[in-house]
């Protein structure tokens, strides 16, 4: 018998199959959604049965985030309606910031419901999904409707992110808090035997600007402060502006994403040794990397293997922080807070508590993946250009911006089961030239080489040498001036998905667009 899930009342669900009665009263079949008054489009469906079931709302809220006044923030709340009840969970820090953790191949439900007072839907970033669970802004509902989620976890275990994308507004909603870490884990992560629980450490990095009364405030009006992005004046750490963190004497994966609208960050460590890069976008590398220090775009993620084994009680290291603006303007001197370091400033803290040390090795080998092969792609000497344009007030991939939901030009139009390269060029002859980190949804692709941009430029050669297009990504930063080839493929989907600059001011100026994957 199928278990039908109805609401009943404001936040309770029932699951009973008595409710069978009802669909077959209100004449709908086990395949179709179940329409109650009120609800939004997408309904929960009788033969979908999740893992995980979620509730996730979207509220307008009031935090501690400095001392004195609360700050008024948007945020995600929610409560694990069916499966692990750790599989939600906040931040310490702000306490506002939610982390679910899945498995790969889990089927998930999540009842978004927006308690905004504006439109919104959420997207899951990284994720392979159907189209309706993309969170499409064509599929954004208003103030106190809900959109309900079904999909089964079909990505590598790795650092994934979820966040409101209505067009216009993505960047005015995350700035006032709602974003999320949306964690999947596999059976090759388990057999890497990677630091887990307590030694696993989420860390979301957004910069953000309070007036006297800790109010957060976010960009006038004026478009040429939208071209050229939101930069706030301090660096949070998990919503908090000055992170500390105990931690005990043995190694720790952290696990950065860069959830700020504009700014990049170039990340290193006050001990002066080097980062060490065990995953990207898309899950664990196959060996871990080592750099001297890690630049991270908007919406990128790093996962880092830190071992605090070797340290004496009482010890501090810091991660430290250079902002850039996408202009590639330093901006550290604006934020406030801690003092600079070696041109930067501290965002986190962490101290080394008293105990034992727990001796762990870094695996030589972390994991191995079916890499996007080259000799299979059907275009790989006539890429697929995707220019990149900033001319009078206008932000445009190949010269359109997002002025239509549906839109999507011929150019714009993939096949099923193909494998391309697309190039993205940053090298427009008119207008003017920023770095944007350009976002593919619904895939993960291999970085192929960057050619042109500023070589002997001390800035750009700096966030250069911090580059992470190792691995599989759905970000990639493109320099001014330069061309970046990137090889993907569109695998079991049909429909329209996003394209778009993750400088999420631009992306609300529409330097974004569909793309559609065509039957074969
Ligand atoms: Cu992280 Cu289309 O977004
Ligand atoms: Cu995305
Ligand atoms: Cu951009």
């Amino acid at each position: 018998m199928n278990h039908v899930v109805t609401e009943i009342g404001r936040r309770r669900f029932l699951t009973q199959a008595g409710a069978c009665g009802l669909a077959t009263v209100l004449g709908v079949g086990a395949r179709t959604a179940i329409a109650m008054p009120g609800m939004a489009p997408a309904e929960a469906t009788i033969d979908f049965k999740p893992d995980l079931e979620l509730e996730l709302v979207a509220n307008v809220d009031e935090v501690l985030i400095l001392p004195g006044a609360p700050t008024r923030v948007w945020r995600f709340d929610g409560r694990v309606l069916r499966g692990d009840p750790g599989a939600l969970q906040f931040l310490a820090g702000s306490g506002y910031i939610p982390v679910i953790r899945t498995r790969r191949g889990q089927k998930v439900r999540v009842h978004f419901i927006n308690r905004l007072p504006e439109a919104s839907i959420v997207h899951w970033h990284g994720l392979h999904i159907v189209q309706r669970m993309d969170g499409h802004p064509m599929y954004a509902v208003g103030t106190g409707k809900r959109y309900v989620y079904e999909f089964t976890v079909d990505n590598r275990a790795g650092t994934y992110w979820f966040h409101p994308h209505p067009h216009g507004r993505t960047g005015f909603q995350v700035y006032h808090g709602l974003a999320g870490f949306l964690l999947v884990g596999d059976q090759e992560e388990d057999a890497a035997r990677l630091p887990s629980g307590e030694h696993d450490l989420p860390l979301i990095i957004q910069d953000r600007t309070f007036d006297p009364l800790n109010r957060l405030v976010y960009l006038g009006r004026g478009m040429m402060d939208r071209m050229m992005g939101f930069l706030g004046e301090r660096v949070l750490v998990n919503g908090s502006p000055d992170f500390g963190h105990r931690v005990e004497r043995t190694a720790y994966r952290l696990r950065l994403l860069n959830g700020s609208n504009s700014t990049l960050y170039r990340l290193s460590l006050s001990s002066g040794e080097p980062v060490v890069l065990i995953g990207t976008d898309g899950g664990l590398l196959e060996r871990p990397v080592v750099r001297r220090h890690l630049t991270l775009a908007i919406g990128e993620r790093a996962d880092v293997w830190l071992d605090f084994g070797a340290r004496q009680p009482g010890d501090e290291v810091h991660l430290i922080a250079e902002s850039f603006s996408p202009s590639l303007n330093v901006v550290t001197h604006l934020q406030s807070g801690a003092a600079p370091t070696r041109g930067g400033r501290p965002i986190a803290r962490f101290r080394v508590a008293g105990g034992p040390t727990r001796k762990t090795a870094l695996p030589k080998r972390l994991s191995s993946f079916p890499l996007l092969d080259i000799k299979n792609s059907r275009n790989r000497d006539r890429p697929r250009q995707v220019q990149l344009s900033m001319v009078r007030g206008r932000v445009m991939l190949n010269g359109r911006s997002f002025d239509d939901m549906h839109g999507v030009a011929d150019d714009e139009k993939v096949k099923l089961g193909t494998t391309e390269v697309w190039e993205f060029a940053n090298d427009a002859a008119f207008g003017m030239l920023m770095a944007h980190p350009i976002h593919v949804h619904n895939l993960q692709f291999r970085v192929l080489d960057r050619t042109g941009g500023a070589r002997s430029n001390r800035v750009h050669e700096g966030l250069r040498a911090g580059f992470t297009d190792e691995g599989l990504k759905d970000v990639v930063l493109v320099m001014p001036g330069e061309r970046v080839k990137a090889l993907m493929k569109f695998e079991d989907h049909t429909g329209l998905y996003l394209y778009h600059c993750h400088i999420l001011e631009h992306e609300d100026l529409g330097m974004m667009r569909n793309y559609l994957v065509e039957p074969s």
